[in-house]
């Protein structure tokens, strides 16, 4: 009874209470050959038991074979546990089973710029969507259904689905509900404005809009987001955050960045985190952020009283912070937005804000040019993610690394770069721990 009380909380709409299933039904749903476009970015909000009872049966069915799509890299429940049944993913993964393949040339990987991939589905550039699989909180009246600790690509997958899946995730906090500003832009020629102005507007709805006959199976999950931990400040990293400060502040004396900066953008990674606590300690207040991840130096950055908002389309939390987060998530949730990654890494609405923007390299050369996905030129990495999105359209775009990798063996300042993904043209400032190139 309680229970049932307790799902009816989260599963309002009454008539898709029969939808409730078990993760093998679902899973057997899922037929070779067919493309599944999965909630998730960042080892948040992805959906867990209906791909690990399809992994269980890829491993009876040694045929089977999908297509995978996401917002970006996912858990080791989607990503890891089907690798050997993936054989198409996009756009975007950081998965050390799924990158062999790939640099196997077993998986079709399409690495492609993270704002992009949406509405590149709308247009038709790809075959279309079998089953999208949603992680949420809760479904409402309507069938509108709460994504949990990700937005991503899931509105558009929802929309573009010929069936939806959703797994409703009681170790997600119903509180999450409110967090989320969906808002799909219009296709072209009808397009018009996003309108984002200051960076922290709700635009949109609380809720993926879903039609309930689209509803196919309804799946009860308590799997928790399998997140990393990051990588802990080091000296190296200490030095370049305070380059980076140094070089704001000389900017902002020169009366070319206001005083309280603009909104910021840091890419993702044990780096670009570790980088971003450098504005824990420096005299920057009423920061604002614009960006694609949410990670752990941003919530050390609220406590602080430094942070006036943050907008993001995941949450990249380590463990320990999303413990912290979810305590806290009465105050938190009244500083951030979670949205389409469509529009968190919108170049219109990156433009506009005059993000800075600052992205982690795995090589840079002496011409400007950076490589962030290939190493040695041709052995894939994780992919572009929004680096491409941020970079290009940044009031100032900034690359930031170590000079060194492999404890010193390989310098990351190179000639020329073996792989470029940033020209150039779209790289204003390199940061390492010996100081800044302003180019
Ligand atoms: N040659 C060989 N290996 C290299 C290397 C190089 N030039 N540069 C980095 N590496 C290795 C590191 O040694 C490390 O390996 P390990 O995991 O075996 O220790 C790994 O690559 C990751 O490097 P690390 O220095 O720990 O940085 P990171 O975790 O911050 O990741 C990127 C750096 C570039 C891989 C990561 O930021 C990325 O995928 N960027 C592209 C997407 C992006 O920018 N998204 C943000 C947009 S919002």
């Amino acid at each position: 009874m309680k229970a049932l009380s307790k799902l009816k909380e989260r599963l309002r709409n009454e008539n898709l209470l029969s939808k409730v299933t078990q993760p093998d039904y679902a899973a057997s749903l899922i037929k070779n050959g067919m493309t599944v476009a999965c909630s998730g970015f960042t080892h948040a909000g992805y959906p867990k038991v209906i791909p690990l009872a399809l992994a269980e049966r890829a491993e009876r069915e040694e045929s089977l074979r999908i297509t995978l799509w996401t917002g970006a890299s996912v858990g080791p429940e989607l990503d890891g546990a089907l690798a050997s049944a993936i054989e198409r993913r996009l756009p975007y993964q950081s998965n050390s089973i799924l990158r062999e393949r790939i640099n196997a040339g077993e998986v079709d990987y399409i690495d492609v710029h993270l704002s992009q991939f949406s509405q590149m589905i709308r247009y038709g550039f790809f075959p279309g969507i079998d089953f999208a699989i949603i992680e949420a909180v809760a479904i409402t009246e309507d069938g509108g259904i709460v994504p949990s600790t990700s937005v991503g690509n899931s509105p558009t997958f929802v929309r573009m689905a010929k069936k939806v899946m959703v797994e409703i995730n009681l170790s997600q906090p119903l509180e999450l509900e409110g967090i989320h500003d969906i808002h799909v832009p219009e296709d072209p020629p009808l397009r018009r404005e996003i309108p984002i102005y200051i960076g922290d507007e709700r635009i949109g709805l609380p809720f993926i809009p879903c039609p309930s006959d689209k509803i196919e199976a309804i799946v009860i999950s308590d799997i928790p987001d399998n997140q990393r931990p990051w990588d802990p400040l080091d000296e190296i990293s200490k030095r370049m955050g305070d380059n980076l400060i140094d070089f704001l502040r000389f900017e902002v004396k020169k009366g070319r960045l206001p005083k309280d900066l603009l909104p910021l953008q840091s890419g993702t990674g044990s780096v670009a985190n570790a980088v971003f606590y450098s504005f824990l300690n420096s005299e920057f207040h009423n920061l604002r952020v614009y960006t694609e991840v949410i990670q752990d130096s941003m919530l050390d950055l609220i406590d602080a009283g430094k942070l006036r908002f943050v907008s993001g389309t995941a949450f990249g939390f380590s463990p320990s912070a999303l413990s912290r987060f979810y305590e806290g998530l009465k105050k938190y949730r009244q500083y951030i937005v979670l949205r389409p990654q469509e529009i968190s890494n919108h170049p219109e609405v990156i433009r506009r804000l005059g993000v800075i923007a600052m992205n982690t390299a795995i090589e840079v050369d002496i011409y400007g040019h950076v490589n962030s996905t290939n190493l040695l030129g041709s052995r894939m990495m994780n992919g572009i993610g929004g680096s491409g999105d941020f970079s290009r359209n940044a009031y100032l775009s900034i690359f930031q690394t170590p000079s060194t990798a492999k404890g010193g063996a390989i310098s990351k300042i190179v000639p020329m770069v073996s792989h470029v993904d940033h020209t150039e043209h779209e790289v204003h400032l390199i940061v390492t721990e010996w100081g800044v190139a302003d180019l």
